[in-house]
């Protein structure tokens, strides 16, 4: 499995240099873009040990939303430039994942597209997690065949043969049902699925788990077989993945026309999003220096952004909202139903404003690094603005995160989740939906080791202590 640098590094062989620089960069002088990693960097961990770490669960809740583990995907702009299949790629892969992705309103695919995309890969998916359950139970009954053909071989050493013999037969029918049912169809090999259904379910692929570590104890090959045909799934078990439909959130920047924005949000609802993201930090244009160099300002005319469309089809440009207020969120509160998060608080007094505002939650935020440079780094921001909110709102901090051991810390210090923007570009410029879906996973299995390692089971057993 290659290392996020690793795949940053695939896809900028295969972008255009503009285009790479248009998804890299940040604002200025870029001392907000490098200040996100190094302020991770600067923070150590100090583990808690002995604490009984072999069931854990990375699943989290977010305004009704549930995640499998508790990283979502920031909205990004343009992902056709990344990759011919854009956004569709990328909802695929998230929903795999079991994920939230925030569309950015920079989208170059229209909402319902992504959203079909995203509910075809969950209904795939489960279908095969469906198809890999039956696998884990089919080992589960092998094995139990397995070890019955075991004590009957023993039974047969202690003398009486005839019985011996048949039971050397279901002993040697068990193995290879368990040896079946172990190489599945390619199901046990993608066992951690295997159990995410079994998980959601009654548990069978633990309790095949048992069965077979049972068949194995007695000594028979059987037994061993059918363990490894469900062990994968158990790794999964203690993933605790959740079961539940995939989210789509959408990313907002309110428009000066009203009737517009009201026009975009009764669209997102109609196409199922769940949640809105209204980003705060974008009173205006952050100066990106790549881009006036490189003379990056447009997509390319085969690519437009589809969900800027008006009801003549003419694509309007985004407006940088800046006569944006408080005033705005109350109105966009009383048009929407949806849970609203604001994205793009660093100050603790507009933490503590958004409460009284009733909003679902805040993302800490200063964009990558691409608005305001010299901006307070996000992880640096996030103690004061928890403390602030006092666990009222969820927070979702976002700015380079970039493996398990970031999210960690980013969660001890009071994140119910991180978003991650660039990664997921880079898995996907590198190689579409499996790219994204490499980047994902990677981060799932080093947040997972990291989780243990520090002594937690979950995210909630992350507390600030943990963090120097
Ligand atoms: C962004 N970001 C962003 N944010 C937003 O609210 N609407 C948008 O359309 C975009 N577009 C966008 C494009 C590109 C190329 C980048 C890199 C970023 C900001 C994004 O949501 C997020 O805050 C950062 O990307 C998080 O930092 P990392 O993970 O990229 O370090």
């Amino acid at each position: 499995m290659r290392t996020i640098v690793e795949i940053e590094a695939a896809a900028r062989k295969r972008l255009a240099p503009a285009h790479y620089d248009f998804y890299a960069g940040g604002a200025d002088a870029e001392e907000t873009l490098r200040a996100n990693e190094e302020a991770f960097r600067r923070r150590v961990l100090v583990p808690r040990v002995l604490r009984g770490v072999s069931e854990r669960d990375l699943s989290v809740q977010l305004a009704g939303s549930p995640l499998s583990m508790p990283v979502l995907v920031s909205p990004t702009a343009f992902h056709r430039l990344a990759h011919p299949e854009g956004e569709v790629a990328t909802a695929r892969a998230v929903a795999r994942a079991g994920t939230v992705l925030v569309v950015s309103m920079g989208a170059t695919t229209a909402i319902e597209d992504i959203a079909a995309a995203a509910r075809a890969a969950w209904t795939e998916n489960a279908a095969e997690e469906d198809a890999a359950a039956r696998a884990a139970a089919k080992g589960e009954a092998a094995a139990r065949e397995a070890a019955a053909g075991e004590a009957a071989v023993r039974i047969a050493a202690d003398g009486e043969a005839a019985r011996g013999e048949a039971a050397m037969r279901a002993a040697a029918k068990g193995e290879a049902a368990a040896r079946e049912a172990a190489a599945g169809d390619g199901q046990a090999a993608r066992g951690e699925a295997a159990a995410r259904e079994a998980a959601a379910g009654d548990g069978q692929a633990a309790k095949g788990e048992a069965a077979a570590r049972d068949a194995a104890a007695g000594g028979g090959t059987a037994g061993e077989a059918a363990a490894g045909g469900v062990t994968a799934g158990a790794v999964a078990v203690s993933e605790g993945v959740a079961a539940g439909a995939p989210a789509l959130w959408f990313q907002l920047y309110p428009q000066p026309d009203r009737g517009f924005t009201e026009a975009v949000l009764r669209r997102v609802e109609r196409a199922g999003v769940a949640a809105l993201v209204v980003t705060v930090d974008s009173a205006v244009y952050g100066q990106r220096e790549r881009d006036h160099r490189n003379g990056f300002h447009d997509l390319p005319p085969h690519l437009a952004v589809e969900n800027m469309r008006d009801h003549t089809g003419r694509v309007r440009d985004i407006a940088m909202p800046a006569a944006l207020s408080w005033a705005d969120v109350e109105w966009l509160r009383a048009a929407t139903t949806l849970p609203i998060f604001l994205k793009g608080i660093l100050h603790p007094a507009d933490a503590r404003r958004a409460v009284r505002a009733g909003v679902s939650g805040l993302v800490v935020s200063n964009h990558g690094g691409r608005q305001l440079d010299s901006a307070i780094s996000t992880v640096d921001a996030l103690p004061a603005v928890a403390s602030a909110v006092d666990g009222a709102i969820p927070l979702i901090l976002d700015g380079g995160v970039r493996c398990g051991t970031d999210v960690v810390k980013a969660l001890a210090l009071g994140a119910s989740a991180v978003g991650i923007g660039r990664p997921v570009l880079w898995g996907l410029a590198a190689a579409g939906s499996e790219g994204v879906t490499e980047v994902l996973e990677r981060l799932r299995s080093e947040v997972d080791r990291a989780l243990a390692l520090c002594g937690a089971v979950n995210p909630a057993g992350l507390t600030a202590d943990l963090v120097r």
